[in-house]
């Protein structure tokens, strides 16, 4: 059969294959060797006359969480051909929580660069991001927003639960829980390993509102995923159907030009915060927020985000700060019947993927029916949102609370300081039988923010072996680290500055008086500003700092939590319109 090669045009040269063309000094032969080589994959010219559509694989032998990855590759690729395009799919870095030393925020910001820079180096007219585990989803859309492409999400789906001695279980609350049974002498090692076998019952990513479900959720509540896209466990026919919607819905959004800025937009990302306090989501999901919206221009504004928790309350009954797991979620109907619900807190104008508003979705998805899992704003789970911001002489950037899964005895506590200098010193000792601590201490974990040690999920720091033996569940933990949205406790994280930019928390000393109120939103070192800067002259910090590789980089450029943590090269100069607003 004799095929006509492209021509090029520059007329088409802003669409599929004919855009971005490798560089050999003459476009003609660049467009020519192109086609050459595309062809060699046994392509037809009619195939190549179509909108092109990449889509961002991110399948990997060590992400489990993205297991299910050639099924949804084949659905996604099934939709974009129904609807006329032509799907491309490419690797990018894959980031597993478990798979990724030091920890995988280390490789949020190499991943959403990898991202981005696939995006713009290959031709494409529109992007489908597929993503899951817990970095993935951020990464992905700080690189896409970056781009500018119409862009769409799909996220891999939860995993199922499994049943552990007749008690249903999943991680990773339970995965904390059990262990901490363990530690405790409470369960024995053989059924610590009975149990591991059941906590993650299939691939899919973790079946409570961790970070992972609260991105999916977020995805949706942005406009960025089709309808009902975030709830579906990862092994169901209807996380492949999404998936096929998701491939039919990117080409009309390539033909429509219908770019990620349209619907990334600050009344969108105030959906998103709401729905991240009405889920009692993972705090981690404020850094990516911030992150993310910084790439578009918004700056977090952690005061507006606390007085956006006052008013929104808690609907989602989800683990940790209530009973049930992602799939109860699907079967309740998802994120269209948590969006309902929060209607009159919503930016209903907000665009979404189909070029419909949020509000038109909400409408499209009908009356709802009778569920437990979401509650109603009359009667919900809790009266106000699941985090809150703190601030005081010991984090004068801030600092946050997950409120809803801490422990209403501790919320308003004053306790004697017991120091851990960084992570290391932290394993060494915190179950020293001599260490001197009480139950009503306060933890304090130092150096694990962003340049101290990238910001590791290191913030819920394990009860000391000889309280929990006594039975004390929870304590007062405060560090410039993160902690996974799985777990429970009275915590206080991203304390801003960290301590390695020489924070004060850097000058907390064992004895010192911590008071939290987060009744006032207070996080106080109550000792005086003479002290402290007697302390920091008579030991001055140094910022840690590289020779060479991405380490360097790393160290160079992250920022503090309240900017996401993100690369300061890869936020736009003017990015300062306060989020929310
Ligand atoms: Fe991947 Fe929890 S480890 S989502």
């Amino acid at each position: 059969m004799s095929e006509t090669l492209p021509t090029p045009n520059p007329a088409d040269s802003a669409s599929g294959l004919s855009k971005g063309l490798t560089n050999y000094g003459d476009r003609g032969f660049s467009l020519f060797l192109r086609s050459a080589f595309i062809k060699g994959a046994g392509y037809t010219k009619h195939a190549l006359e179509r909108p092109v559509i990449g889509i961002a694989s991110t399948g990997s032998a060590y992400n489990p969480c993205h297991g299910n990855m050639p099924q949804l590759l084949e659905a996604v690729k099934r939709g974009v051909m129904l609807a006329g395009g032509l799907p491309m799919d490419f690797p990018t870095i894959s980031l597993h929580e478990s798979f990724s030393a030091p920890t995988s925020m280390y490789l949020r910001n190499l991943m959403s660069m990898d991202t981005e820079e696939m995006i713009r180096a290959q031709p494409m007219d529109a992007v489908v991001l597929i993503g899951g585990c817990d970095k993935t989803v951020p990464a992905q859309l700080m690189g896409a927003a970056s781009v500018g492409l119409p862009s769409i999400q799909l996220v891999t789906g939860s995993m199922l639960t499994g049943s552990h001695r007749s008690e249903r279980v999943g991680a990773c609350t339970d995965c904390r829980r059990y262990w901490g049974k363990f530690r405790a002498g409470e369960i024995d090692a053989a059924e610590t390993a009975e149990v591991n076998n059941q906590l993650v019952a299939s691939v899919g990513t973790c079946s409570v509102a961790g970070t992972a479900s609260t991105m999916a959720c977020i995805v949706e509540a942005l406009g960025m995923g089709v309808t009902g896209s975030a709830s579906p466990p990862a092994v169901t026919a209807d996380r492949i159907r999404v998936a096929e919607r998701t491939g039919t819905q990117i080409v009309e959004m390539a033909k429509a030009g219908r770019s990620i800025d349209k619907i990334m937009t600050a009344e969108a990302f105030e959906n998103a915060m709401r729905v991240l306090l009405a889920m009692g989501g993972s705090t981690n999901a404020i850094v990516h927020l911030a992150a993310m919206a910084g790439r578009l221009g918004f700056k977090m504004d952690l005061k507006a985000l606390d007085r956006m928790s006052d008013e929104t309350p808690v609907l989602l009954d989800l683990k940790p700060s209530g009973d049930h797991y992602m799939e109860d979620f699907h079967h309740a109907g998802g994120m269209p019947t948590l969006l309902r619900e929060l209607k009159p807190l919503l930016n209903l104008n907000a665009l979404t993927v189909s070029g419909r508003t949020l509000g038109e979705e909400i409408e499209a998805s009908g009356s709802g029916f009778k569920q437990d899992v979401v509650k109603t704003l009359a009667a919900p789970l809790q009266p106000v949102g699941g985090i809150a911001a703190l601030h005081g002489n010991l984090a004068p950037g801030g600092a946050i609370i997950k409120r809803s899964a801490a422990d209403k005895k501790l919320m308003e506590h004053e306790g004697r300081a017991v120091v851990f200098e960084n992570a290391a010193d932290l394993a060494a000792r915190i179950d020293d039988p001599d260490l001197d601590v009480k139950a009503d201490d306060i933890l304090v974990l130092k150096h694990i923010g962003p340049k101290g040690a990238a910001m590791p999920e290191a913030g819920y720091l394990p009860i000391p072996r000889k309280l929990a033996a006594q039975g004390v569940k929870d304590m007062v933990r405060i560090s410039d680290g993160r902690m996974s949205g799985t777990a429970f406790g009275t915590i206080v994280l991203h304390v801003t500055p960290e301590a390695a930019v020489g924070g004060p928390l850097a000058w907390v000393q064992n004895g010192d008086r911590i008071r939290l109120s987060v009744a006032r939103r207070e996080i106080s070192l109550l000792v005086s500003d003479e002290e402290l800067a007697h302390r920091a002259a008579a030991q001055p910090v140094t910022p840690p700092s590289a020779e060479r590789g991405y380490r360097k980089l790393f160290l160079q450029s992250v920022t503090q939590a309240d900017r996401g943590a993100d690369f300061d090269f890869l936020i736009p100069p003017d990015a300062e319109s306060p989020l929310p607003r």
